[in-house]
């Protein structure tokens, strides 16, 4: 998740028993151009592999080369091909989303990008452009045909952006036409969801984003339930806090006490404190937070016992 999905995050993902995890994506052209920025985001954290990169563009070249320099740098385990993201600036230049339009392109640059390097190559998509052009089946075996390793889809189409359901008739579909394995995404925000998900579409793997915000347990609940038959309890108010206050600490670490670190953990933080008396108190007050020093404050006001004056 661009915005979310940063070293920090993405260890704590693991920790909380993702088996795989993937960056934000980065644009290929970009990391052609050896952009800071974008070569800052190229970092990477211990304890977070398996980590796979993901890149956006539409020249098959620039994304090919992308790739082949993301893999040179080592950290990598995988390169993902963004063939989801449904915003304008991404689409507008044919990006994204905007790939499903064109099948046969698509065969071409992965066939590219495959033979650029030796890492696993996959694609992220959605399952088409609009409800006339449900592409997913289509792509998934070009995707295959490649030499992909496995595709990712949401089931949404780019127009949907995030409305209404995700489409588990459409990604069952993809399954069944899919030569390589599939991971189904798409409002899988709890145990007995990731189950449907499973049972519904036959796909051979979950992806979670929005569900694992402030939530980064999820991955191990799942596992749990799919082991025991049983759900374990959603996290108290304390492990809440004590997740929000380690976040917070892995995010001073990797960024190395940075001191406006306090200011990408805000969407983070307002995950972490839901459920509870005085908890929407605490989300308004993180909007306010201005330095590092007041966000440790906060948690560590929300840690104690004094609940009541919290909620006052
Ligand atoms: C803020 C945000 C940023 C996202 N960024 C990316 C991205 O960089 N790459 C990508 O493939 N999908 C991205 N997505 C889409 C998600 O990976 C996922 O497909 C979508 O949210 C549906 O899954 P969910 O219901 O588990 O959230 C993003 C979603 C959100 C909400």
């Amino acid at each position: 998740m661009a915005g979310f999905t940063d070293p920090p995050f993405r260890a704590l993902c693991h920790e909380g028993g993702a088996d795989v995890v993937v960056a934000e994506m980065v644009s290929a052209k970009a990391v052609c151009h050896r952009n800071a920025k974008t070569l800052q985001m190229l970092r990477s954290f211990p304890g977070e592999r398996p980590v796979v990169w993901q890149i956006f563009g539409c020249d098959a070249g620039e994304m090919a080369d992308a790739a082949a320099y993301i893999e040179s740098l080592g950290e990598a385990d995988g390169i993902d091909v963004n063939m989801g993201c449904p915003m304008p600036k991404i689409t507008g230049p044919g990006a994204g989303a905007a790939l499903l339009r064109d099948v046969d392109a698509v065969l071409r640059m992965l066939e590219r990008i495959v033979r650029a390097v030796r890492l696993p190559v996959s694609i992220k998509m959605r399952t088409g452009w609009d409800s006339r052009c449900i592409v997913a089946p289509d792509v998934a075996q070009a995707a295959g045909a490649a030499g992909c390793a496995y595709v990712h889809v949401h089931g949404r189409t780019s127009k949907q952006l995030y409305e209404g359901k995700a489409d588990l008739e459409v990604l069952a579909r993809v399954k069944a036409a899919s030569p390589v394995p599939v991971i189904g995404n798409g409002d899988v925000n709890s145990p007995e969801a990731a189950l449907r998900m499973f049972r519904e579409t036959g796909c051979d793997g979950v992806g979670i984003a929005r569900g694992a915000l402030g939530n980064p347990w999820i991955f191990s609940r799942i596992k749990s339930y799919f082991r025991t038959g049983h759900i374990d309890p959603e996290p108290t108010w304390q492990e809440k806090v004590a997740g929000a206050a380690r976040h917070f600490r892995r995010a001073l670490e990797f960024y190395s006490g940075d001191e406006h670190c306090y200011r990408g953990l805000k969407g983070h933080l307002v995950k972490y404190f839901t459920g509870h008396p005085g908890a929407a108190q605490l989300r308004k007050r993180i909007g306010t937070v201005n330095s590092n020093q007041e966000m440790a404050r906060l948690i560590d006001e929300a840690a104690s016992e004094d609940r009541g004056a919290l909620a006052a």
